[in-house]
Protein backbone atom coordinates (compact mmCIF):
# COMPACT_ATOMS: atom_id res chain seq x y z
CA UNK A 1 0.00 0.00 0.00
CA UNK A 2 1.32 3.33 -0.80
CA UNK A 3 0.80 6.57 0.37
CA UNK A 4 1.07 10.60 0.44
CA UNK A 5 3.50 12.02 1.89
CA UNK A 6 2.93 15.78 2.61
CA UNK A 7 6.54 16.69 3.51
CA UNK A 8 7.17 19.89 5.63
CA UNK A 9 4.52 21.63 5.95
CA UNK A 10 3.53 24.06 9.35
CA UNK A 11 0.46 22.17 10.93
CA UNK A 12 -1.82 25.58 12.32
CA UNK A 13 1.19 27.50 11.52
CA UNK A 14 3.63 25.59 14.33
CA UNK A 15 6.66 23.36 13.88
CA UNK A 16 6.81 21.83 10.59
CA UNK A 17 6.04 18.44 10.25
CA UNK A 18 5.55 15.47 7.73
CA UNK A 19 2.06 13.71 7.04
CA UNK A 20 1.43 10.91 5.78
CA UNK A 21 -1.82 9.99 3.84
CA UNK A 22 -2.79 6.33 3.28
CA UNK A 23 -6.59 5.51 2.15
CA UNK A 24 -7.75 8.74 2.95
CA UNK A 25 -6.49 8.75 6.40
CA UNK A 26 -3.75 10.35 8.38
CA UNK A 27 -1.73 7.64 8.87
CA UNK A 28 1.25 8.78 10.71
CA UNK A 29 2.44 12.66 11.34
CA UNK A 30 5.82 13.97 12.68
CA UNK A 31 8.67 11.96 12.49
CA UNK A 32 8.15 8.66 11.56
CA UNK A 33 5.58 9.54 8.61
CA UNK A 34 8.94 9.56 6.12
CA UNK A 35 10.29 6.53 7.66
CA UNK A 36 6.80 4.87 7.42
CA UNK A 37 7.35 2.13 4.58
CA UNK A 38 4.31 2.87 2.87
CA UNK A 39 5.68 6.67 1.96
CA UNK A 40 8.78 4.98 0.40
CA UNK A 41 7.45 4.89 -3.14
CA UNK A 42 4.06 7.13 -2.99
CA UNK A 43 3.87 10.81 -3.71
CA UNK A 44 6.17 13.04 -2.31
CA UNK A 45 4.09 17.01 -2.41
CA UNK A 46 6.88 19.15 -1.08
CA UNK A 47 5.15 21.34 1.05
CA UNK A 48 7.82 23.43 3.15
CA UNK A 49 7.30 27.13 3.95
CA UNK A 50 3.11 25.82 3.66
CA UNK A 51 0.76 26.04 6.39
CA UNK A 52 -1.64 22.87 6.52
CA UNK A 53 -4.85 23.43 8.03
CA UNK A 54 -8.27 21.43 7.77
CA UNK A 55 -10.12 21.54 4.64
CA UNK A 56 -12.59 24.65 5.23
CA UNK A 57 -15.94 24.17 5.16
CA UNK A 58 -18.84 26.51 4.25
CA UNK A 59 -21.72 26.76 5.94
CA UNK A 60 -23.33 29.20 3.76
CA UNK A 61 -23.19 29.13 -0.07
CA UNK A 62 -25.38 29.14 -3.21
CA UNK A 63 -24.69 27.23 -5.74
CA UNK A 64 -27.94 27.99 -8.14
CA UNK A 65 -28.82 24.44 -9.13
CA UNK A 66 -31.64 23.54 -9.89
CA UNK A 67 -32.64 26.55 -11.97
CA UNK A 68 -30.22 29.03 -12.55
CA UNK A 69 -27.57 26.89 -14.38
CA UNK A 70 -26.27 30.04 -16.19
CA UNK A 71 -25.39 31.61 -12.60
CA UNK A 72 -23.61 28.63 -11.06
CA UNK A 73 -23.85 24.78 -11.09
CA UNK A 74 -23.16 22.42 -8.14
CA UNK A 75 -19.89 21.43 -10.24
CA UNK A 76 -19.28 25.11 -11.04
CA UNK A 77 -19.28 25.67 -7.33
CA UNK A 78 -17.73 22.77 -6.27
CA UNK A 79 -14.74 23.68 -7.93
CA UNK A 80 -14.80 27.14 -6.73
CA UNK A 81 -14.48 25.89 -3.61
CA UNK A 82 -11.87 23.54 -4.10
CA UNK A 83 -9.49 26.15 -5.64
CA UNK A 84 -10.78 28.31 -2.20
CA UNK A 85 -9.54 25.42 0.32
CA UNK A 86 -13.08 24.14 0.92
CA UNK A 87 -13.61 20.31 1.43
CA UNK A 88 -17.21 20.74 2.08
CA UNK A 89 -20.05 23.42 1.33
CA UNK A 90 -23.66 23.43 2.31
CA UNK A 91 -25.55 24.49 0.01
CA UNK A 92 -29.06 27.16 0.45
CA UNK A 93 -32.34 25.97 -1.18
CA UNK A 94 -33.40 29.53 -2.83
CA UNK A 95 -33.09 27.44 -6.12
CA UNK A 96 -35.80 26.65 -8.74
CA UNK A 97 -36.93 24.83 -7.70
CA UNK A 98 -36.56 25.25 -3.85
CA UNK A 99 -35.23 22.84 -2.34
CA UNK A 100 -37.97 22.11 0.13
CA UNK A 101 -38.67 18.38 -0.70
CA UNK A 102 -36.65 14.90 0.04
CA UNK A 103 -36.00 14.80 -3.85
CA UNK A 104 -35.01 18.05 -4.35
CA UNK A 105 -32.22 18.07 -1.95
CA UNK A 106 -31.79 14.17 -2.93
CA UNK A 107 -30.79 16.17 -6.14
CA UNK A 108 -28.17 18.72 -5.03
CA UNK A 109 -26.58 15.74 -3.05
CA UNK A 110 -25.99 13.49 -5.84
CA UNK A 111 -25.19 16.24 -8.11
CA UNK A 112 -21.94 17.34 -5.44
CA UNK A 113 -21.30 13.36 -5.63
CA UNK A 114 -20.91 13.82 -9.43
CA UNK A 115 -18.14 16.72 -9.02
CA UNK A 116 -16.37 14.86 -6.73
CA UNK A 117 -14.25 17.97 -5.32
CA UNK A 118 -16.27 18.57 -2.10
CA UNK A 119 -18.87 17.53 -0.11
CA UNK A 120 -21.97 18.99 -0.91
CA UNK A 121 -24.41 19.27 2.15
CA UNK A 122 -27.88 20.40 0.88
CA UNK A 123 -29.52 23.22 2.92
CA UNK A 124 -33.39 22.99 3.45
CA UNK A 125 -36.18 25.27 2.89
CA UNK A 126 -37.69 25.85 6.34
CA UNK A 127 -41.28 26.68 4.88
CA UNK A 128 -43.15 25.34 1.27
CA UNK A 129 -41.24 27.65 -1.81
CA UNK A 130 -39.46 29.77 0.76
CA UNK A 131 -43.07 31.62 1.05
CA UNK A 132 -42.90 31.84 4.35
CA UNK A 133 -46.51 30.23 4.83
CA UNK A 134 -46.25 26.87 5.80
CA UNK A 135 -42.98 24.45 7.07
CA UNK A 136 -42.15 22.54 4.22
CA UNK A 137 -41.40 18.68 5.12
CA UNK A 138 -38.54 18.76 7.39
CA UNK A 139 -38.27 14.83 8.51
CA UNK A 140 -38.11 13.75 5.18
CA UNK A 141 -35.43 16.14 4.05
CA UNK A 142 -33.63 14.99 7.70
CA UNK A 143 -34.40 11.30 6.69
CA UNK A 144 -32.90 11.30 3.05
CA UNK A 145 -29.81 10.24 1.19
CA UNK A 146 -29.13 14.09 1.77
CA UNK A 147 -29.56 14.00 5.94
CA UNK A 148 -29.83 17.85 5.90
CA UNK A 149 -29.94 18.96 9.30
CA UNK A 150 -29.78 22.47 8.19
CA UNK A 151 -32.91 24.54 7.45
CA UNK A 152 -33.12 27.73 6.31
CA UNK A 153 -35.37 30.34 3.91
CA UNK A 154 -32.44 32.47 3.53
CA UNK A 155 -32.86 35.10 0.76
CA UNK A 156 -35.82 35.63 2.86
CA UNK A 157 -36.37 35.54 6.54
CA UNK A 158 -38.56 33.34 8.48
CA UNK A 159 -40.30 36.61 9.88
CA UNK A 160 -43.86 34.98 10.96
CA UNK A 161 -42.74 34.07 14.77
CA UNK A 162 -45.34 31.37 14.73
CA UNK A 163 -43.43 29.59 12.15
CA UNK A 164 -40.20 29.93 13.52
CA UNK A 165 -41.58 28.74 17.20
CA UNK A 166 -42.92 25.73 14.64
CA UNK A 167 -39.84 25.26 13.25
CA UNK A 168 -37.28 24.93 15.99
CA UNK A 169 -39.66 23.05 17.77
CA UNK A 170 -39.66 19.90 14.50
CA UNK A 171 -35.89 20.38 14.25
CA UNK A 172 -34.86 19.77 17.86
CA UNK A 173 -36.15 15.84 17.54
CA UNK A 174 -33.31 15.59 15.32
CA UNK A 175 -30.97 17.81 16.74
CA UNK A 176 -31.29 20.03 13.36
CA UNK A 177 -30.89 23.72 13.17
CA UNK A 178 -32.34 26.90 11.74
CA UNK A 179 -30.35 29.16 9.92
CA UNK A 180 -32.05 32.33 10.25
CA UNK A 181 -31.74 35.22 7.28
CA UNK A 182 -32.63 37.88 9.99
CA UNK A 183 -34.39 40.59 8.10
CA UNK A 184 -37.66 42.51 9.48
CA UNK A 185 -39.71 42.67 6.16
CA UNK A 186 -41.63 45.56 7.07
CA UNK A 187 -38.79 47.53 7.98
CA UNK A 188 -37.03 46.43 4.84
CA UNK A 189 -39.29 47.23 2.02
CA UNK A 190 -37.51 48.50 -1.13
CA UNK A 191 -34.06 48.78 1.13
CA UNK A 192 -30.97 49.34 -0.93
CA UNK A 193 -28.12 49.59 1.15
CA UNK A 194 -27.41 50.46 5.09
CA UNK A 195 -29.51 53.22 6.55
CA UNK A 196 -26.96 55.73 7.30
CA UNK A 197 -25.38 58.82 6.31
CA UNK A 198 -24.08 57.52 3.15
CA UNK A 199 -27.43 56.24 1.72
CA UNK A 200 -28.92 59.51 2.94
CA UNK A 201 -26.14 61.50 0.44
CA UNK A 202 -26.65 59.01 -2.28
CA UNK A 203 -30.46 58.89 -2.37
CA UNK A 204 -30.84 55.06 -1.84
CA UNK A 205 -33.72 53.73 0.68
CA UNK A 206 -32.03 52.56 3.73
CA UNK A 207 -31.70 49.02 5.42
CA UNK A 208 -31.39 49.58 8.78
CA UNK A 209 -29.73 48.18 11.64
CA UNK A 210 -32.66 47.67 13.65
CA UNK A 211 -34.62 45.17 10.84
CA UNK A 212 -31.38 42.63 11.04
CA UNK A 213 -31.26 43.32 15.31
CA UNK A 214 -35.14 42.73 16.23
CA UNK A 215 -34.94 39.37 14.46
CA UNK A 216 -32.02 37.95 15.95
CA UNK A 217 -33.68 39.51 19.74
CA UNK A 218 -36.67 38.20 18.64
CA UNK A 219 -35.14 34.60 17.77
CA UNK A 220 -32.93 34.00 20.43
CA UNK A 221 -35.97 34.64 22.91
CA UNK A 222 -37.66 31.94 21.11
CA UNK A 223 -35.08 29.73 20.73
CA UNK A 224 -34.72 29.98 24.62
CA UNK A 225 -38.00 29.35 24.99
CA UNK A 226 -38.57 26.52 22.66
CA UNK A 227 -34.65 25.04 24.36
CA UNK A 228 -33.78 24.43 20.07
CA UNK A 229 -30.78 25.56 17.85
CA UNK A 230 -30.58 28.52 16.35
CA UNK A 231 -27.68 29.95 13.78
CA UNK A 232 -27.47 33.74 12.67
CA UNK A 233 -27.00 33.59 9.30
CA UNK A 234 -24.40 36.95 7.86
CA UNK A 235 -24.46 39.34 11.41
CA UNK A 236 -23.42 42.63 9.88
CA UNK A 237 -24.43 45.38 12.77
CA UNK A 238 -22.96 46.08 15.91
CA UNK A 239 -26.02 45.95 17.83
CA UNK A 240 -26.40 42.23 16.25
CA UNK A 241 -22.97 41.20 18.28
CA UNK A 242 -23.95 42.39 21.49
CA UNK A 243 -27.98 40.52 21.02
CA UNK A 244 -25.73 37.89 20.47
CA UNK A 245 -23.59 38.01 23.23
CA UNK A 246 -25.91 37.97 25.62
CA UNK A 247 -27.63 35.37 24.33
CA UNK A 248 -25.04 33.35 25.07
CA UNK A 249 -23.97 34.84 27.71
CA UNK A 250 -27.11 33.59 29.39
CA UNK A 251 -27.00 29.99 27.75
CA UNK A 252 -29.13 30.47 24.66
CA UNK A 253 -27.86 27.79 22.49
CA UNK A 254 -27.08 29.92 19.29
CA UNK A 255 -23.97 30.28 16.85
CA UNK A 256 -23.65 33.29 14.36
CA UNK A 257 -21.72 33.92 11.33
CA UNK A 258 -19.74 36.65 9.76
CA UNK A 259 -19.46 37.00 6.02
CA UNK A 260 -15.63 37.75 4.40
CA UNK A 261 -17.46 40.89 2.61
CA UNK A 262 -18.96 42.26 5.92
CA UNK A 263 -15.57 41.98 7.74
CA UNK A 264 -13.63 43.67 5.27
CA UNK A 265 -16.26 46.42 2.99
CA UNK A 266 -18.36 49.35 4.33
CA UNK A 267 -21.07 51.11 2.83
CA UNK A 268 -19.04 53.57 1.25
CA UNK A 269 -18.55 51.17 -1.53
CA UNK A 270 -21.93 52.09 -2.79
CA UNK A 271 -20.86 55.85 -3.66
CA UNK A 272 -19.95 54.29 -7.72
CA UNK A 273 -23.26 53.15 -7.54
CA UNK A 274 -21.93 49.62 -8.70
CA UNK A 275 -24.18 47.37 -8.44
CA UNK A 276 -21.43 44.53 -7.41
CA UNK A 277 -21.16 46.46 -4.19
CA UNK A 278 -24.87 45.45 -3.38
CA UNK A 279 -25.55 42.87 -1.09
CA UNK A 280 -27.85 41.26 1.35
CA UNK A 281 -27.47 42.33 4.63
CA UNK A 282 -25.99 45.43 2.90
CA UNK A 283 -22.44 46.31 4.10
CA UNK A 284 -22.16 48.57 6.93
CA UNK A 285 -19.64 51.04 8.57
CA UNK A 286 -16.50 51.14 9.65
CA UNK A 287 -17.48 51.11 13.40
CA UNK A 288 -19.59 47.59 12.62
CA UNK A 289 -16.49 46.04 10.93
CA UNK A 290 -14.55 46.63 13.92
CA UNK A 291 -16.91 44.97 16.12
CA UNK A 292 -17.52 42.07 14.02
CA UNK A 293 -13.82 41.36 13.82
CA UNK A 294 -13.53 41.55 17.61
CA UNK A 295 -16.78 39.14 17.83
CA UNK A 296 -14.92 36.66 15.84
CA UNK A 297 -11.75 37.19 17.31
CA UNK A 298 -13.64 36.19 20.54
CA UNK A 299 -15.73 33.68 19.32
CA UNK A 300 -19.12 35.73 19.76
CA UNK A 301 -19.52 34.96 16.56
CA UNK A 302 -18.81 31.31 15.43
CA UNK A 303 -17.80 30.80 11.86
CA UNK A 304 -17.16 32.65 8.79
CA UNK A 305 -18.99 31.58 6.00
CA UNK A 306 -19.00 33.00 2.16
CA UNK A 307 -22.51 33.94 1.46
CA UNK A 308 -21.42 32.96 -1.87
CA UNK A 309 -23.84 34.32 -4.49
CA UNK A 310 -23.58 34.40 -7.91
CA UNK A 311 -25.76 35.82 -10.39
CA UNK A 312 -25.29 36.06 -14.39
CA UNK A 313 -24.00 39.70 -15.45
CA UNK A 314 -27.58 40.59 -16.92
CA UNK A 315 -28.87 40.40 -13.26
CA UNK A 316 -25.75 42.48 -11.63
CA UNK A 317 -24.77 44.77 -14.22
CA UNK A 318 -27.70 46.97 -14.50
CA UNK A 319 -28.40 49.82 -12.46
CA UNK A 320 -28.32 49.69 -8.71
CA UNK A 321 -32.09 49.20 -8.33
CA UNK A 322 -32.91 46.40 -10.42
CA UNK A 323 -29.14 44.28 -9.13
CA UNK A 324 -29.51 41.65 -7.72
CA UNK A 325 -27.78 41.19 -4.32
CA UNK A 326 -24.91 39.11 -3.45
CA UNK A 327 -21.46 38.65 -4.21
CA UNK A 328 -19.00 36.21 -5.33
CA UNK A 329 -16.75 34.59 -1.90
CA UNK A 330 -15.55 30.72 -2.52
CA UNK A 331 -12.23 31.72 -4.08
CA UNK A 332 -11.58 34.78 -1.77
CA UNK A 333 -12.79 33.84 1.47
CA UNK A 334 -9.81 32.81 3.16
CA UNK A 335 -7.56 35.29 1.69
CA UNK A 336 -9.85 37.80 2.89
CA UNK A 337 -10.18 36.53 6.49
CA UNK A 338 -5.92 36.42 6.31
CA UNK A 339 -6.27 40.16 5.38
CA UNK A 340 -8.57 40.99 8.07
CA UNK A 341 -8.22 38.64 10.60
CA UNK A 342 -4.69 36.97 10.72
CA UNK A 343 -2.40 39.93 9.61
CA UNK A 344 -4.02 42.46 12.20
CA UNK A 345 -3.28 40.07 14.58
CA UNK A 346 -7.08 38.99 15.89
CA UNK A 347 -6.65 35.29 14.62
CA UNK A 348 -3.23 33.05 14.63
CA UNK A 349 -3.95 29.50 12.19
CA UNK A 350 -6.06 27.74 14.99
CA UNK A 351 -8.11 30.57 15.09
CA UNK A 352 -8.91 30.02 10.94
CA UNK A 353 -8.95 26.28 11.28
CA UNK A 354 -11.75 26.87 14.50
CA UNK A 355 -13.73 29.91 12.40
CA UNK A 356 -13.39 28.39 8.86
CA UNK A 357 -13.15 24.37 9.59
CA UNK A 358 -13.72 23.04 12.90
CA UNK A 359 -17.19 25.32 13.95
CA UNK A 360 -19.23 25.19 10.86
CA UNK A 361 -18.55 21.48 10.80
CA UNK A 362 -20.20 21.04 14.31
CA UNK A 363 -22.89 23.57 13.74
CA UNK A 364 -23.51 21.63 10.38
CA UNK A 365 -23.58 18.22 11.97
CA UNK A 366 -20.58 16.95 9.94
CA UNK A 367 -18.22 14.28 12.02
CA UNK A 368 -15.92 14.02 8.98
CA UNK A 369 -14.93 16.94 8.25
CA UNK A 370 -13.44 20.30 9.85
CA UNK A 371 -11.60 17.35 12.29
CA UNK A 372 -8.06 18.17 13.76
CA UNK A 373 -4.74 17.02 11.49
CA UNK A 374 -4.22 13.98 13.76
CA UNK A 375 -3.03 10.17 13.33
CA UNK A 376 -6.20 8.53 12.54
CA UNK A 377 -8.47 11.35 11.08
CA UNK A 378 -9.38 12.01 7.78
CA UNK A 379 -6.97 13.80 5.25
CA UNK A 380 -9.58 16.87 4.52
CA UNK A 381 -6.51 19.44 4.37
CA UNK A 382 -5.24 22.70 2.53
CA UNK A 383 -2.44 23.68 1.90
CA UNK A 384 -1.33 27.55 2.12
CA UNK A 385 1.38 29.64 1.16
CA UNK A 386 0.90 32.65 3.95
CA UNK A 387 3.72 34.66 2.43
CA UNK A 388 2.38 34.61 -1.35
CA UNK A 389 -0.06 37.42 -2.20
CA UNK A 390 -2.35 37.39 -5.65
CA UNK A 391 -4.64 39.88 -7.68
CA UNK A 392 -7.97 39.38 -7.89
CA UNK A 393 -9.40 38.25 -11.74
CA UNK A 394 -12.72 37.54 -11.62
CA UNK A 395 -12.22 36.14 -15.52
CA UNK A 396 -9.85 33.27 -13.56
CA UNK A 397 -12.20 32.10 -11.43
CA UNK A 398 -14.23 28.57 -11.72
CA UNK A 399 -17.69 30.04 -10.79
CA UNK A 400 -19.83 30.75 -13.94
CA UNK A 401 -20.30 34.12 -13.03
CA UNK A 402 -17.88 37.14 -11.81
CA UNK A 403 -19.56 39.21 -9.72
CA UNK A 404 -16.59 39.66 -7.22
CA UNK A 405 -16.57 42.85 -5.22
CA UNK A 406 -12.49 42.33 -5.40
CA UNK A 407 -11.67 42.74 -8.57
CA UNK A 408 -8.26 44.21 -9.11
CA UNK A 409 -7.67 43.82 -5.55
CA UNK A 410 -4.41 42.62 -3.91
CA UNK A 411 -5.08 39.98 -1.56
CA UNK A 412 -2.20 37.80 0.68
CA UNK A 413 -2.31 34.37 1.03
CA UNK A 414 -2.93 31.38 -1.53
CA UNK A 415 -4.39 28.06 -1.89
CA UNK A 416 -1.71 25.53 -3.05
CA UNK A 417 -3.62 22.53 -2.34
CA UNK A 418 -6.96 20.95 -1.26
CA UNK A 419 -7.23 17.44 -0.34
CA UNK A 420 -10.23 15.63 0.26
CA UNK A 421 -9.74 12.29 1.78
CA UNK A 422 -6.60 12.16 1.05
CA UNK A 423 -7.11 12.88 -3.16
CA UNK A 424 -5.97 16.42 -4.53
CA UNK A 425 -9.03 18.55 -5.46
CA UNK A 426 -7.44 21.47 -6.35
CA UNK A 427 -3.03 22.36 -7.11
CA UNK A 428 -1.67 25.63 -7.83
CA UNK A 429 -4.88 27.21 -9.37
CA UNK A 430 -6.05 23.67 -11.31
CA UNK A 431 -8.88 22.15 -10.26
CA UNK A 432 -8.82 18.41 -10.90
CA UNK A 433 -6.57 18.26 -13.56
CA UNK A 434 -8.61 20.85 -15.56
CA UNK A 435 -7.11 24.21 -16.29
CA UNK A 436 -9.81 26.96 -15.36
O1 LIG B 1 -26.97 39.05 -1.03
C1 LIG B 1 -27.61 38.03 -0.94
N1 LIG B 1 -27.70 37.17 -1.97
N2 LIG B 1 -28.24 37.75 0.22
C2 LIG B 1 -29.07 36.71 0.33
O2 LIG B 1 -29.60 36.50 1.40
C3 LIG B 1 -29.39 35.85 -0.82
C4 LIG B 1 -28.27 35.88 -1.78
C5 LIG B 1 -28.62 35.29 -3.12
O3 LIG B 1 -29.24 34.22 -3.16
O4 LIG B 1 -28.22 35.86 -4.13
ZN1 LIG C 1 -28.94 35.50 3.51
Amino acid sequence: MTGLLIAGASPYGEEPADILVVDGVIAALGPDAARDERAADGEIVDAAGLVVLPGLVDLHAHLREPGREDAETVATGSAAAALGGYTAVFAMPNTDPTADTAGVVEQVFRLGEQAGLVDVHPIGAVTVGRRGERLAELAAMATSAARVRVFSDDGDCVSDPLLMRRALEYVKAFDGVIAQHAQEPRLTQGAQMHEGEVSARLGLTGWPAVAEEAIIARDTLLADHVGSRLHVCHLSTAGSVQIVAAAKQRGTRVTAEVTPHHLLLTDSSAEGYDPVFKVNPPLRTPADIEVLRAALASGVIDIVATDHAPHASQDKETEWDNASPGMLGLQTALSVVIATMVEPGLLDWRGVARVMAEAPARIGGLDDQGRPIAVGEPANLVLVDPAARWTVRGEDFASLSRNTPYEGMELPGRVVGTYLRGRCTASAGVVAGVQV
